[in-house]
């Protein structure tokens, strides 16, 4: 429900997990250790990755998906509350996914659910499995250049008032040791303070700063995020803040460090107007931003696995594939 319920040795095993299922997520092998497992996969706000990467998680791992998606959908258009709803849909599934616009919301559902609930983003609070996806991320892409998460220069860019992914990768972040972190946002659209705060007193050093070019400069990592539209009052509003720190390939070139890696949750507002990654840079390799669409399927079938308890099972129910 929430990444602060996970210690470092917990994401350490997550992660472990998550690279041993790798020869399933790239169908060298099949298993079918979730044989007969339904999972519910409750989408009631928009979703690409999420939605569909957890659906292919469970599939690959041997069980069946059943989704609702949006409000239009659900019984919850007719008044319905989430109460019953947890209580109807944890009857039909072993396993449940939920996003939902309301902070707090997923975990009002999972009070009453009668199997686990994963989140799949309430609201602009968290988006716990994106933050491990990142992480797992960040960690492999450091290895290939002969750096470690301890230590690493992350800048966050953009709406980090209302991106939950950047709040939840904080928040996981504290676990680590000696960051050096630079939030770069319009001033309206700052990082909540309890979340800086922790970091700070989690021993990090935190830099705010709405000077794009200069952060950017001596950083290990640049995470970008997209103006959260759909949490402002009006799409005018939202235009005051979209545009206002673009990442193109020109910049990289002239601020950033070679190895910088350019990280982005997606999805990226592709608006000529908006467009704060710019598909200039779809072709450096340092861009990082699909190779995170990818490792969620792995961390995500490493949820599963580890929730359901399966994990020792995983390889005794496979085979290697026939097609
Ligand atoms: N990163 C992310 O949550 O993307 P979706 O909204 O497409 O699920």
């Amino acid at each position: 429900l929430s990444i602060e319920q996970f210690e470092r040795a917990d994401i350490e095993r997550v992660f472990d997990v998550a690279d041993a299922m790798e020869p399933y997520a790239l169908r060298r092998r099949v298993t079918r250790v979730l044989e007969g497992a339904i999972l519910g996969n409750m989408f009631f706000e928009a979703s690409t990755r999420t939605r569909v990467s957890f659906g292919c998680a469970f599939n690959l791992l041997g069980g069946e998906v059943r989704e609702t998606t949006g409000f239009a959908s659900s019984a919850i258009s007719k008044g319905e509350s989430l109460y019953d709803t947890a209580r109807v849909l944890s009857g039909y599934s072993d396993v449940i996914c939920m996003r939902h616009p309301e902070p707090g919301s997923v975990a009002e559902f999972a009070a009453a659910s009668r199997v686990p609930v994963i989140n799949g983003g309430d609201g602009h609070n968290e988006h716990p499995s994106q933050a491990l996806l990142d992480l797992y991320t960040i960690r492999k892409e450091l290895a290939d250049k002969n750096r470690q998460v301890d230590g690493m220069r992350i800048a966050m860019i953009g709406d980090l008032k209302y991106g939950r992914t950047v709040h939840s990768l904080c928040k996981l972040l504290k676990v680590f040791r000696d960051l050096h972190l630079t939030l770069v946002s319009p001033a309206e659209l700052a990082m909540p303070d309890d979340i800086v705060d922790d970091l700070r007193g989690a021993g990090h050093q935190v830099q705010v700063s709405d000077d794009l070019t200069h952060s950017i400069a001596h950083v290990d990592i640049a995470y970008s995020t997209r103006i959260q539209e759909e949490r402002f009052d009006s799409r005018r509003e939202a235009d005051l803040y979209r545009g206002r720190f673009r990442l193109n390939q020109a910049i990289y070139t002239q601020y950033c460090e070679p190895n910088t890696v350019i990280m982005h949750p997606l999805p990226r507002d592709s608006r000529a107007a908006a467009n704060e990654l710019d598909e200039d840079l779809n072709q450096n390799p340092n861009l990082a931003i699909f190779r995170q669409t990818d490792n969620g399927v792995l961390v995500r079938m490493a949820l599963f696995a580890l929730i359901l308890d399966v994990v020792d099972q995983v390889d005794r129910c496979a085979r290697p594939v026939n097609w």
